[in-house]
């Protein structure tokens, strides 16, 4: 029965990492999270046969109940929510893997089944379990509250904080000492416990909410390593395995996050980002640059006059649920032999791949999708370039202010086209907090309001022609 179930465990780790691959690429991304929830399926059962201390008809109860609420989430979260859902999602797994490990400790010492732990290892996954999990429950509490709004996104700073934050870990180093000689008092354990839970809040209090994708990515890494040490705790090869793969993904997104917005994590996890925004440009009293207007008559005829044309979409797109307004535009402009492609930003919207995610929806070509790095040459032979709610990536001040707080952010070369047309409500900037003087530029021109709105009467315009 043994070597059944590790043999399930094995197809179910492949399922993951064949799964983990194929969500690489926007074609099969669909396909590749169904492949990872049968493995997901198979681990499952596998893991349910073992079970002896509950009945079967429970352990069904419970997925039942489970997935009608997954279900349910799943339907009723709005795409620009996924992230504060992602958040809740670490969250609990951070608590499972608490809970779990806290209890196999109070089994193995406290009810006399062993005499304690006969190795290291154990009660060193039972600690990381507990730490890792404990920090990610709470910090993604507060990352999805801040989200939500439903306390402030503002970074909360005191003083000595971050010093109080090190002396925390040193002393939960210390008690963990103390669980590993001393593993039947329970005071130690529990006493981790707790400071983990204040650690994870202390931890993530400082972080703007505009931060908190990083965070949260970085929160999901943590989920995957407190279930890799519970994995241990249990000798589960699945839960060692897929946790690592959880733990090393989550670490590789925050990486490539941090590197699109020029980053360090550091200077994320420290908080204060846009601080400094004030001497390089902020539009905090207003903006004083000249910008030229266009009317939806006047774009529609630039349209109708170009042989190619790229499409930059940005967060406001996303607040404008603008997406299936731009595939009819698009559609209009292909029958009138444009060239369209669209120029996707890493990090243009609130989380990756949101451009990708809400093309996709509206059934945009995956072909017609093209990355910064691939399409940035080729705006300087395009037409028109058309930008629906981006700013902060579409920023020259990236390439040429050194004040500038995204200076060395890679950005789109869309100032290089021959003409430029912006879909934004007004002056309003993007998440940095900073003007753009791409606006301001000669091939530049406004066309104000909500992008659906607009483009929905672009599109009108455009049949006339
Ligand atoms: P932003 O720079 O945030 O700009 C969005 C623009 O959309 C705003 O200037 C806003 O101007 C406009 N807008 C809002 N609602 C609109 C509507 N209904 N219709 C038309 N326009 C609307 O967006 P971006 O260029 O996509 O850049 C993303 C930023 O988020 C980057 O700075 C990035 O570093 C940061 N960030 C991204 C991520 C990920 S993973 N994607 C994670 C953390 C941070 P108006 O109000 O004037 O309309």
């Amino acid at each position: 029965m043994k070597l059944y179930i590790e043999i399930a465990y094995l197809i179910s780790s492949i399922l993951f990492i064949v799964g983990i691959k194929m969500l690489n690429k926007t074609q099969t991304a669909r396909k590749g999270n169904f492949v990872s929830a049968i493995g997901m399926f198979i681990a499952i059962l596998a893991t349910v046969v073992q079970v002896r201390a509950i009945t079967l008809i429970d352990i069904f109860a419970g997925i039942l109940i489970g997935s009608i609420i997954g279900l349910y989430f799943a339907y009723k979260v709005k795409m620009t929510q996924i992230p504060e859902m992602v958040a809740v999602f670490n969250g609990f797994g951070g608590l499972a893997s608490l809970a779990i490990a806290l209890s196999d400790y109070w089994l193995n010492t406290q009810e006399g089944l062993m005499a304690g732990y006969s190795d290291l290892i154990v009660p060193i996954s039972v600690i990381l379990s507990i730490f890792i999990g404990g920090i990610t429950f709470t910090g993604s509490m507060i990352a999805y509250l801040k989200l939500n709004g439903k306390i402030s996104g503002r970074a909360i700073v005191f003083s000595g904080q971050h010093p109080l934050n090190l002396a925390l870990i040193i002393l939960s180093i210390v008690l963990s000492v103390f669980v590993v000689i001393n593993t039947s008092d329970p005071i130690y354990i529990l006493l981790i416990s707790l400071l983990s839970l204040v650690l994870g809040v202390l931890l993530v209090i400082p972080i703007g909410g505009a931060d908190m994708p990083v965070v949260i990515s970085l929160l999901n890494s943590y989920s995957g390593m407190a279930a890799c040490a519970t994995g241990f705790v249990l000798s589960n090869n699945v839960l060692i395995i897929s946790g690592a793969l959880v733990g090393a993904s989550g670490i590789v997104l925050t990486q490539i996050m941090c590197k699109a917005m020029n980053r360090s994590l550091m200077n994320v996890l420290l908080g204060g980002f846009g601080q400094t925004a004030g001497s390089a440009g902020s539009v905090d009293g207003g903006s004083d640059i000249v910008v030229k207007e266009v009317g939806v008559e006047e774009a529609a005829q630039i349209f109708d006059s170009v042989s190619s044309l790229i499409i930059v979409p940005g967060y406001g797109m996303a607040v404008a649920q603008a997406q299936h307004a731009i595939r009819e535009m698009y559609e209009i402009c292909e029958k009138k032999n444009i060239n369209v492609r669209f120029a996707i930003h890493p990090v243009a919207g609130r989380m990756p791949g949101h451009m990708n995610v809400l093309l996709a929806e509206a059934n945009i070509p995956y072909d017609k999708l093209i990355e910064m790095e691939l399409i940035n040459d080729d705006f300087s032979n395009t037409d028109l370039v058309f930008i629906v709610g981006a700013n902060d990536v579409v920023n020259p001040a990236a390439k040429t202010n050194p004040n500038s707080p995204i200076f060395g952010m890679p950005v789109l070369n869309v100032e290089k086209a021959q003409t430029v047309i912006v879909s934004k409500r007004g002056m309003a900037p993007g998440y940095a907090g900073i003007e753009n003087e791409l606006f301001g530029a000669d091939n530049c021109l406004m066309l104000f309001g909500d992008a659906k709105q607009s483009i929905t009467k672009l599109v009108n315009e455009l049949k006339e022609l």
